[in-house]
């Protein structure tokens, strides 16, 4: 019998009090932005795994071939007792990395984390019939505040993927990279997927497929706000917007009003007036350069070990090691 256990540190209260303030914050800025995070309700994650694999999204096929390239280099590389993963998802792409763990012979535990517990109890029941010896240990909660909580009784490396780091304005990316290396000890490693600067031609597409499922992920947001706060949204009145901003080097989503439109969100006591054309950002998604990224990494204490991409350099895979002191303790 496996060894599974599911620390449960958000609670659907916390949860929706979190959306709460942040559709309040948002709603009212100008422009009006609402964080990507609350996408994924259950049609918007059953989308995005439509989306990964739609021809033109490239990130999903590219980061796996170089997770199936590179998973027994990471498994010596890092001689891992455990493995943690951020924002696991489906765990799909990690399968590739615990079975190379396991080969090694180092890896003896699987900490997945995720901010949706029905995700996460799948993955586990998938991942602990396929490997019986191996300890699992979901954890549910906001990966921003996840890293307090980590077990700590083996060597680790926490595995962020999927390019989900580019979701993170600039200033929560420097400050979340700073969290996972301080809550690393020297030597623990942080094994990252980011999507790199590509042409216009490419990256563009990749948000605003000819099938139209990007855009429908995208007013998706909209009715999860119907859902969970009595919001009255016609996502139909919304059109789907992807942009390449080259001085940020990052895509953003929006949603262009088709016409003005006042929405009532009830359980805010809100009242959200858009004028015709008016646009809410839903995304960004950073791409990044190598030596770019590699100096976010050495800024929040980390020394870049390796730095693995495909041959058209549209995704990389890095992997860092914890150094005894980041630049950062020293200022
Ligand atoms: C995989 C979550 C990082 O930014 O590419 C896909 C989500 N948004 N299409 C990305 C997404 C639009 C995404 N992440």
């Amino acid at each position: 019998m496996a060894d599974i256990a599911l620390d449960v540190h958000i609670s659907p209260e916390r949860l929706l009090d979190d959306l709460r303030s942040d559709v309040r914050l948002g709603m009212t800025a100008a422009p009006k932005w609402i964080s990507p995070k609350w996408f994924y309700d259950a049609r918007g994650s059953e989308l995005f795994e439509q989306i990964t694999e739609l021809p033109e999204y490239y990130p999903t096929r590219t980061e796996r071939a170089l997770i199936e390239a590179h998973a027994y280099d990471v498994a010596e590389r890092t001689d891992a007792a455990i493995l943690v993963e951020l924002g696991s998802g489906s765990s799909e792409k990690t399968r590739l990395l615990l079975n190379a763990g396991i080969k090694h012979g180092s890896l003896r535990k699987y900490v997945p984390q995720d901010v949706s517990p029905t995700a996460l109890e799948g993955a586990i029941e998938v991942i602990a019939r396929e490997h019986p010896g191996l300890e699992i240990h979901g954890i549910v909660s906001d990966f921003t505040d996840t890293l307090q909580n980590l077990p700590a009784d083996g060597s680790r490396t926490i595995a962020f993927l999927g390019g989900t780091l580019g979701n993170l304005i600039p200033e929560e990316r420097a400050l979340f990279l700073a969290d996972i290396a301080q809550a690393l000890i020297a030597g623990e490693f942080l094994l990252l997927g980011v999507g790199l600067v590509v042409e216009e031609s490419v990256v563009v597409p990749a948000y605003d497929d000819a099938a139209g499922v990007t855009a429908q992920f995208n007013a998706n947001v909209l009715s999860v706000l119907n859902e969970r706060l009595n919001a009255n949204f016609d996502p139909g009145q919304f059109e789907h917007v992807a942009l390449w901003n080259s001085d940020a080097e990052w895509i953003e989503m929006r949603l262009r009003a088709r016409t003005a439109q006042d929405i009532r969100i009830e359980d805010l006591d809100l009242d959200v007036h858009f004028d015709e054309g008016e646009e809410l950002r839903t995304e960004i998604s950073a791409k990044f350069r190598k030596e770019g990224i590699e100096a976010e990494l050495v800024d929040a204490g980390f020394r870049v070990d390796e730095f693995w991409t495909d041959p058209e350099s549209r995704f990389a895979l890095i992997l860092a090691s914890r150094t005894s002191l980041g630049q950062r303790d020293d200022r």
